[in-house]
């Protein structure tokens, strides 16, 4: 369920980014509780037009109080050119609970090795993950490998800086494209190779990847060459992945289906047209069903199948464990059967 929260504070990280801040009134605190790394779904309402947007949490739940994201603006992009120029301190805006399996379980006494690699707005949720580990975990150490075009478009430039100075556990190599630097050029096979070496062998090291589709791309392709366990490989998604997982293909024919929904306590009957997503059929009989990228990276569609057979193009966002138990993302679902239900509080 969205709720209306109130912008606390904007800062400005690049000439293309901001850092944007709330503060969750006590009544909310337990709902929007959440784990390093995990997104915020937002609603914005720009000139009359509504779109939905998931943007990860860069706040760590165990150092700040206020939740905060990263947004960096993209060539047309209708909500992050709105937050980044429009959005000010004391605005209201929609705000869906914190979600995603892009997440890191601090523990105390753990010691192990965490490589964070990330490309450009990417750093986000890895920035979470790194100010979360380095207050709860004494015994581990954290290195972050972080590509950028150049020096200035390097999001969260001096709060990385202030880690470095004040932890010896954080390390971090910046790889810029232009620029006087020592490494330059792109995060692409040859350079993720040499970087990763040194930790490629390490039983206690666990990746976290967050970045462009070719950054995670190559960073998976250097680590299962390494023979790294796919357990210890953890990807966010912002844009939709290069290729196709196995789980996926060619959508079936499909055919104008009826389905029933569970939507926020409310039961519905919708027609899906053919070829048309569970997600988009609820869209536009209105029923205003909870979504942010359309794309199977985020999550915030899932729903559990209560009975019934759906197709999914992709499944990206989904854990095996979340499959398993059922849910499906509605973005990418296309009913197969007359008797698919599909609930959303479930
Ligand atoms: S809306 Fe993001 S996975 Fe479906």
């Amino acid at each position: 369920m969205f709720r209306s929260i109130t912008v606390s504070a904007i800062k400005r990280l690049t000439p293309q980014s901001v850092a944007i801040s709330f503060t969750i009134p006590d009544e909310l605190r337990e709902e929007f509780s959440y784990l390093p790394g995990q997104y915020i779904t937002l609603k914005a309402d720009v000139n009359g037009q509504k779109a939905n947007r998931a943007y990860s949490l860069c706040s760590s739940p165990y150092s700040e109080e206020a939740l905060t994201i990263g947004v960096k603006q993209t060539d047309n992009g209708l909500v992050s050119t709105y937050l980044n120029n429009e959005l000010s301190v004391g605005d209201s805006i929609e705000i869906m609970k914190p979600m995603g399996n892009f997440i890191v379980n601090a523990q105390q006494d753990y010691a192990r090795r965490i490589v964070l690699i990330g490309g450009g707005s990417g750093i986000t949720p890895l920035l979470s993950i790194a100010k979360s580990i380095l207050k709860k975990e004494p015994q581990s150490t954290i290195t972050l490998i972080y590509g950028n075009r150049d020096v200035h478009s390097i999001m969260f430039h001096e709060e990385l800086n202030e880690l470095v100075k004040r932890y010896p556990a954080f390390s971090m190599t910046n790889v810029l494209e232009e620029g006087e630097v020592q490494y330059k050029g792109r995060l692409d096979n040859a350079m993720l190779s040499s970087l990763l070496e040194p930790f490629v062998s390490d039983e206690h090291a666990e990746f976290y990847i967050c970045g462009p589709s070719p950054v995670m791309a190559n960073a998976e392709s250097v680590l299962e060459h390494h023979k790294v366990a796919k357990e210890r490989i953890h990807r966010e998604f912002f844009t939709a992945p290069l290729s196709v997982d196995e789980e996926s293909g060619i959508a079936p024919e499909t055919s104008e289906k009826n389905i029933s929904v569970k939507l926020y306590g409310r039961s519905f009957e919708i027609t899906v047209n053919p070829g048309e997503t569970i997600l988009d059929a609820g869209i536009r009989q209105q029923l205003d069903p909870p979504y942010a990228c359309q794309i199977a990276a985020c999550c915030t569609c899932r729903a559990k199948l209560q009975s019934g057979k759906v197709h999914m193009d992709s499944r990206e966002a989904l854990t095996d464990d979340e499959i398993e138990e059922g849910y499906i993302l509605t973005c990418q679902a296309h009913p197969m059967t007359d008797d698919v239900f599909v609930d959303y509080d479930g």
